[in-house]
């Protein structure tokens, strides 16, 4: 397996580190570059670090970590056998929405990452990373509804969070979660 993919993700990641092109790096204490098995087929791509994340420089690692994580187990798999990263890297201040300006200042990040790992299937956590394949969608509508386009599927689940808050929504997260 190439170790030019993992150089170039890390170089990625070094700058991710130390990015300063928009706000956001003036309150986060770490930047989540993103983590997990860059030679990977399943890629996640959620919303942005939250507060365990921020302090660990890892995503996912709070209580919809957990959560995702079990979901994984449902179905077989492990953290370290898919790729976790985020629409933004760094956490936006109280854990509000990222703006539309972070998201795109962000953005080359994110495709970078996505041209190099260069996965079967992209799996999309709630609605930001869902707008990138989805524009317009809505994911009470199309959530488990699988999109192939160049050889590739696009997969747009609800954020683990949004199951944590509103526990009517776990059987269908779980189905959605099977298919995968
Ligand atoms: N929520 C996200 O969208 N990403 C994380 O990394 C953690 C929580």
């Amino acid at each position: 397996m190439s170790d030019e993919r993992a150089e170039a993700l890390e170089q990625i990641a070094a700058e991710i580190r130390t990015c300063t092109l928009c706000d956001l790096h003036k309150t986060r204490t770490k930047a989540v570059p993103g983590a997990g098995n860059i030679h990977t087929d399943i890629l996640f791509i959620g919303e942005g670090p939250g507060f365990n994340e921020d302090k660990q420089g890892l995503p996912f690692v709070g209580r919809s970590g957990d959560y995702l994580e079990s979901l994984l187990k449902l179905i077989g798999l492990k953290r370290d056998e898919v790729f976790i990263t985020n629409v933004v890297k760094c956490r936006p201040p109280e854990n509000r929405d990222p703006t539309p300006v972070e998201i795109n200042t962000c953005k080359p990040y994110l495709d970078q990452q996505i041209n190099l790992i260069d996965p079967l299937l992209i799996v999309t956590l709630g609605r930001f990373s869902m707008a990138r394949y989805f524009p317009g969608g809505k994911i009470t509508q199309i959530h488990g509804k699988a999109k192939f386009e160049n050889g590739r599927a696009y997969y747009p689940l609800f954020h683990p969070a949004a199951v944590l808050r509103n526990p009517a929504l776990q059987s269908q997260m779980e189905a959605d979660f099977r298919r995968i």
